[in-house]
């Protein structure tokens, strides 16, 4: 595990110990009603916007099946996923993130495993030791992904299902204060984007704060052409607008794909 975090790690760490206290959306834990259902049988999650991952981009059942939810903290997809019957562990950069996952999970007396770490640095795990990733939206805070699908290819057996959710880049060349504020679309910014290299840090306080998470643009060729570097196999991808701002009614904000670690590794 990432003994010394880099900056931006560090900085995204307090910041989203503080969007917990601030009750962000994606920190909120569910109820227990959602738990009771999900052992029911009846669940679901998203990794993008509100949109449910449809079924068959699991495994057909759950039981025994070991997944992480990777920087997929704050009481959401991994209780449920658990819930429904899999071995889950929990990695995340935020330990309040993380003490919201510990939190359902003592609650509703789940069997679950919680990791403070890096995206980029699985190093905690051995090769091949799940069947499933959990990736949602949130590579957005790392300045680098290739290490990510690298690490995720690494961790996964063979066969193994990738479920990652991510930014449209094309989201980030608007100015974001007349985007989220005044519902203008303004071109304003040349990707790939990074809210320390293209705001000032006076704008930068104004708009986000400057506690809030960092962010950056990635490429598609970064997302899609990085999973596919990783030896992944893509199976299917999806598209949704953003939850906010008024890019919503032009483009899709989030994409998310399923793909699977192959058997064999391909022919050169
Ligand atoms: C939008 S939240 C995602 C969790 C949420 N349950 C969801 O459904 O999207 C983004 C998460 O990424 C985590 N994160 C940010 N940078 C990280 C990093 N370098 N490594 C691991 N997790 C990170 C944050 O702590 C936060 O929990």
């Amino acid at each position: 595990m990432t003994s010394e975090l880099d900056p931006v790690a560090a900085h995204n760490r307090s910041a989203w110990d503080r969007e917990v206290e601030s009750g962000n959306e994606w920190t909120v834990p569910v109820g227990p009603e959602v738990i009771a259902a999900a052992r029911a049988g009846t669940w679901s999650v998203v990794l993008i916007g509100h949109d449910p991952v449809p079924p068959d981009w699991f495994p057909p059942t759950l039981a025994g099946v070991d997944v992480l939810c990777l920087a997929s903290g704050g009481g959401q997809q991994g209780p449920v996923l658990a819930a429904a019957g899999a071995r889950v562990t929990v990695l995340d950069n935020s330990p309040r993130q993380l003490a919201q996952d510990r939190l359902v999970a003592d609650r509703d007396k789940l069997e679950l495993t919680t990791v403070l770490g890096d995206m980029r640095d699985l190093g905690a795990f051995g090769d091949e030791c799940f069947d499933l990733v959990f990736h949602p939206v949130s590579n957005v805070f790392c300045p680098d992904i290739e290490p990510v699908w690298r690490e995720c290819f690494r961790v996964l057996r063979p066969g193994g299902v990738l479920l990652a959710g991510f930014m449209n880049p094309d989201i980030f060349i608007f100015d974001a204060d007349a985007c989220e504020n005044r519902g203008e679309l303004i071109v304003r910014h040349a990707l790939p984007y990074s809210d320390l290299t293209h705001l000032s840090p006076e704008e930068r306080a104004r708009v986000w704060g400057l506690d809030a998470p960092v962010e950056y643009s990635h490429s598609l060729t970064e997302q899609i052409g990085g999973q596919l570097a990783a030896g992944f196999v893509i199976t299917a991808f999806r598209e949704r607008p953003h939850l906010v701002g008024a890019t919503a009614d032009y483009m899709p904000g989030f994409f998310a794909t399923r793909s699977y670690k192959p058997e064999t590794l391909r022919p050169a």
